[in-house]
């Protein structure tokens, strides 16, 4: 449980460059959301559901890094789902596209300025538990950081500590609950390890069979820049992967993007069903 330790800081105060982009989107659409989506490769068709939307396009945003990944579009939708207001941020920026490890964060603190104490973030994976095959859904419960980059480097800013507890990133009171709503609707999950590499290239063999080793269910190219930087903003996170590919050197078949993609879109259905259990029941 850390519901305590997640209380939104009293007094919270932006950077300034976020308060710019929180002023624009406030000017646009007044409501709080209570709950933010990140949504990773393949998945931010969830967009799309939202009803009464406000679509900001992130370049429209002042200080909004440039997202250039195929299947991450570059918009920020506020509106209702399940009866909710959510913010979705629909395009991730990731270190390996050359953006400084403290921008990458810019969407994680724009929710937060805009008053969402939770954030929902998703990813696509490659599994490397030998149980977590290509379509597994993992609550992600710990990360291990082994692109050794850490967003809250550099001089202070936003209202969040020098030193944040990292001993519990992924909220497990979240987590047993978004379990119970996955059983509920017959959606089979795991819960596992992510670690995190900057990439852009897929990892050797060698790499994969460290990670293994070393306690990573998963790997990916993202998230745990935001997490860090949520929780240092006392937002309370869930995490889920999508595993979409065998890591490498686990099947015979080199890597690429498009598979990463395609297995994203063939689990969006299940993932749509868990995502909006889940939203309604955020407060
Ligand atoms: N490695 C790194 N990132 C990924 C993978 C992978 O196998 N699959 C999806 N994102």
């Amino acid at each position: 449980m850390n519901d305590a330790k997640s209380e939104p800081a009293a007094s919270f105060e932006m950077d300034d460059d976020v308060g710019v982009a929180v002023s624009h989107v406030r000017d646009a659409d007044r409501r709080r959301p209570v709950v933010a989506l990140i949504l990773g490769s393949g998945l931010g068709h969830l967009a799309d559901s939202v009803t009464d939307a406000t679509v900001l396009k992130s370049s429209s945003l002042p200080g909004y890094p440039e997202a250039t990944v195929a299947g991450h579009h570059g918009r920020l939708v506020i509106g209702m789902l399940e009866g909710k207001v959510v913010a979705i941020v629909q395009g991730r920026i990731h270190h390996y596209e050359g953006h400084d490890i403290r921008r990458i964060t810019f969407p994680v603190r724009l929710v937060r300025g805009l008053g969402c104490s939770r954030l929902i973030v998703t990813n696509a994976a490659g599994g490397i538990n030998p149980l977590y095959v290509p379509g597994t859904i993992m609550f992600i419960v710990d990360h291990i950081n082994m692109a050794f980059q850490n967003p809250l480097a550099g001089a202070l800013r936003d209202s969040g500590p020098r030193f944040t507890d990292m001993a519990e990133p992924y909220d497990l009171a979240w987590t047993d609950q978004a379990e119970a709503i996955a059983l509920e609707r017959g959606i089979p999950t795991r819960r596992g390890v992510y670690l995190w590499t900057s990439g852009p290239s897929y990892e050797s063999k060698a790499e994969i069979r460290f990670f293994g080793r070393a306690g990573a269910d998963a790997v990916g190219m993202s998230t745990v820049p935001e997490v860090l930087q949520a929780r240092n903003l006392g937002m309370r996170v869930l995490g889920i992967s999508s595993i979409t590919n065998a890591a490498a050197g686990l099947n015979d078949s080199p890597l690429n993007h498009d598979e990463v993609l395609t297995a994203g879109i063939e689990m969006r259905e299940e993932l749509e069903t868990l995502i909006r259990g889940i939203v309604r029941h955020c407060d």
